[in-house]
């Protein structure tokens, strides 16, 4: 396969770069850091300036890269692969505290696969080399047939060996409906890469933290809370898990035990749908209610497009500033198809 180099500048750094191969995934294999998110094209969180040489821009949504952003020569890094020696310019600051882990490629066995919610399944994977990776971030597993698909790490960075994902069943999707939730048993070999994205806990943030899941969302508010508990960083911690019925509250037993032995974390489990002996209602409307101030916390949000960004809007109405939010949007074909929720601020952090 012919290779390219790339030069990335304002840092100067030069890569090779396979023809098949993403200009992200160069970089990121190399410890280079890029901004990213959803590595699928969708977001355009890793949009850049092609200031010299010729590109195929792969895959791109035209609504995250739009035509006359082709034209300027800008690129999705993501899904863009050089034809080319190329010259690209993008942002390349790495926030302090946060470490920068070279994506790798692993393989490993399933050791658990857990119907733990109506549509949702635990999936531990043992790898048989553990994957350095920061809380919150998450890998790309292959899908037989060669397509590949994001989750989100819900295990400990301590135990790079053990990877922990939380999986909901999308009608009909290749993933999950096809493979996951129909054959994928404990002790299949799977394959997978990592680690990927921005969304990950920022150590040097000292302010208290409001975690807001939206179900599976859960999985990298689980691998941050982890950490703290075995690092011993002490943060005031609260945790607000939104989903539709009881049944579909997964490892409440887990946190309500984490709240009974450290006075530093809430849990705060939702409700949209069922009236129970907990809080009903959605989460940006019980934040709402909870916080009509939320100035001096920093936020971390995951979950569907449609959750995230009223999410946002709850936490920017109670005055918290853009820089002090992070946010993992679970985007799939169907959004990607939309093309409804491409961030355009480069004041709102993923
Ligand atoms: C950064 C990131 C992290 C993520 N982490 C998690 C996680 O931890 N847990 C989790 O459960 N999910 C997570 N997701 C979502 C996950 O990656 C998959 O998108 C999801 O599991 C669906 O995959 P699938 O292959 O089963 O469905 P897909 O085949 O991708 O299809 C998804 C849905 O879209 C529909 N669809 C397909 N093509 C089209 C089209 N052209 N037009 C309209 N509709 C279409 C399908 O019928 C299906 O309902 C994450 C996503 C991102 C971006
Ligand atoms: S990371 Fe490239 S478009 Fe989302």
């Amino acid at each position: 396969m012919t290779t390219h180099t790339v030069r990335i500048e304002p840092l100067g750094a030069e890569i090779e770069c396979r023809e098949d191969q993403t200009v992200l995934d160069a970089a990121l294999r190399e410890g280079i850091w890029l901004p990213h998110a959803c590595t699928h094209g969708t977001c355009g969180t890793c949009k850049a300036q092609i200031l010299e040489g010729d590109a195929d821009l792969g895959d791109a949504s035209p609504y995250a890269l739009l035509e006359s952003e082709r034209e300027e020569g800008c690129a999705l890094l993501c899904v863009a692969c050089p034809r080319s020696d190329l010259v690209v310019e993008g942002e390349v600051d790495v926030e302090e505290g946060v470490d920068i882990h070279p994506v790798r490629d692993r393989a490993g066995q399933v050791a658990v696969a857990e119907d733990i919610a109506p549509d949702v399944r635990r999936v531990v994977i043992t790898l048989d080399e553990p994957l350095a990776f920061n809380p919150g971030q998450y890998v790309l597993l292959d899908v037989p047939g060669g397509e590949q698909r994001p989750y989100s790490i819900a295990s400990s960075p301590a135990d790079g060996g053990r990877i922990e994902l939380h999986i909901k069943r999308s009608e009909d999707g290749l993933c999950t409906d096809g493979w996951i939730f129909k054959s994928l048993t404990a002790g299949e070999r799977v394959t997978l890469s990592g680690p990927y994205g921005q969304f990950s806990f920022r150590p040097l943030r000292e302010e208290p933290v409001l975690l807001l899941a939206g179900g599976t969302g859960l999985a990298p508010m689980v691998s941050m809370l982890r950490h703290l508990v075995e690092t011993g960083i002490e943060r005031e911690v609260v945790l607000y898990h939104g989903v539709a019925t009881q049944e579909d509250l997964y490892d409440a037993e887990w946190f309500e035990t984490l709240q009974a032995e450290h006075d530093w974390f809430t849990y705060r489990p939702a409700l949209s749908r069922d009236s129970w002996r907990g809080r009903s209602g959605r989460v940006p409307a019980l934040l709402a209610e909870d916080y009509p101030r939320a100035s001096g916390h920093v936020a971390y949000v995951c979950g569907s497009p449609a959750m995230v960004a009223d999410t946002m809007k709850a936490l920017m109405k109670a005055r918290l500033f853009p820089r002090d939010i992070y946010r993992e949007d679970f985007f799939d074909a169907a959004d990607r198809a939309a093309g409804t929720h491409v961030v355009r601020s480069p004041l709102i952090r993923r």
